[in-house]
């Protein structure tokens, strides 16, 4: 039975994005179609939707909206400029991106993202492509592990986890231990490296009140989908696929992504505007500051799901809706 995703901060984004009810919108990540079904419910019948996801089963699950106003696409959203420009649309209306995973990809075991449920190590957004989280781990020294897993898992106990992982993997591959191949496996090996470096008295779910492998699944997850450059190319993209008064909105759930959507709609630092050279003699106090160019997007609003929300979704706890307009004349 496909599992079911509830949509986060639902009104909230459909509210700040469609300004143009005859427009065109992109929706970026579209996991069971939520907030597209939303878009097309407010768009008038001359509206559009262009809905993207990498994941093939969230395509074939879109495939039995049936309407015409709907395109729906197998791309990373990376991939928005071709897509755009394979359907001729130079630009659009609005662009909304809800990050991350969805419930069917976290509940079905098999897709191997989850530490509760016991499936393949795999992790992949897109199940057609690309190495999974056991093929990836295999390449991995212990080194390099640990800094995925400080960096995007800000996990403090990195380097032990890291270590054991590769040694693990080394032992099997000499074939002294069974192989890492579930979820189940490294969410034990994890939790058993975390419990052994953590201070007595600490809950067994650790500091923050969560299950010990949470963070290393998080950061595997980002390193096998490239999540963050991902979110890099769709934010450098977004100025030139949004039209001059449209509406940028992302929701993200961590502040990796959050980070980067602050700084993508931020206005620019006069300093953004120097050589490396002009830069140092600013520093040195000895240039004036050259002319700005005008920001890509003004800041609208940063929308909080309301306490409601929060508990009728526990998914929605961490997530964060920013909202910006395009610049420049419509
Ligand atoms: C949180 S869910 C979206 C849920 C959707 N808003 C709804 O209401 O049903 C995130 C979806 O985005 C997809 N996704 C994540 N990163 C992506 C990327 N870089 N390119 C395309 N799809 C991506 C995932 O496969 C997943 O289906």
């Amino acid at each position: 039975m496909a599992a079911l995703h509830q949509s986060v901060l639902f009104a909230e984004t459909l509210d700040a994005l469609v300004h143009r009810p005859e427009g065109v919108y992109v929706d970026a990540t579209f996991g069971r179609g939520g907030h597209t079904r939303g878009l097309l419910d407010r768009l008038s019948p001359q509206g559009r939707v262009i809905a993207l996801d990498r994941d093939p089963a969230a395509v074939a699950a879109g495939r039995g909206i049936q309407d015409p106003r709907l395109s729906l696409h197998h791309t990373p959203f990376s991939g928005l400029p071709e897509v755009l420009q394979q359907l001729g649309i130079p630009a659009v209306d609005g662009l909304m991106a809800d990050l991350g995973v969805s419930s069917p990809q976290l509940d079905e075991a098999e897709r191997g993202f989850s530490f509760l449920r016991d499936g393949p190590l795999d992790m992949r957004m897109d199940s057609s492509a690309g190495p999974t989280a056991a093929e990836w781990l295999a390449h991995q020294t212990a080194e390099d592990l640990a800094e995925v897993l400080a960096e995007w898992g800000e996990e403090r106990y990195a380097r032990p986890i890291a270590q054991a992982i590769v040694a693990r993997i080394r032992s099997a591959q000499a074939g002294e231990a069974d192989p890492l191949q579930t979820t189940l496996q490294l969410a034990q090996l994890v939790a058993g490296v975390v419990r052994k470096h953590q201070k007595p008295g600490k809950s067994k779910r650790g500091a923050a009140g969560i299950h010990p492998a949470t963070r290393t699944f998080q950061a595997i997850r980002i390193a096998v989908n490239r999540e963050l450059d991902e979110v890099d190319a769709l934010l450098a993209a977004a100025p030139r696929c949004i039209k001059p008064g449209g509406r940028l909105a992302v929701i993200s759930f961590h502040s990796l992504e959050d980070r980067r959507v602050k700084q993508a709609i931020s206005p620019p630092k006069p300093s953004d505007f120097l050589s490396p050279r002009e830069r140092r003699l600013a520093e040195l106090g000895g240039l004036p500051q050259t002319a700005q160019a005008e920001p890509p997007f003004r800041a609208l609003a940063r929308i909080f799901p309301s306490e409601q929300e929060q508990e009728r979704n526990p998914r929605a706890r961490s997530a964060v809706l920013r909202v910006a307009e395009r610049g420049g004349q419509p």
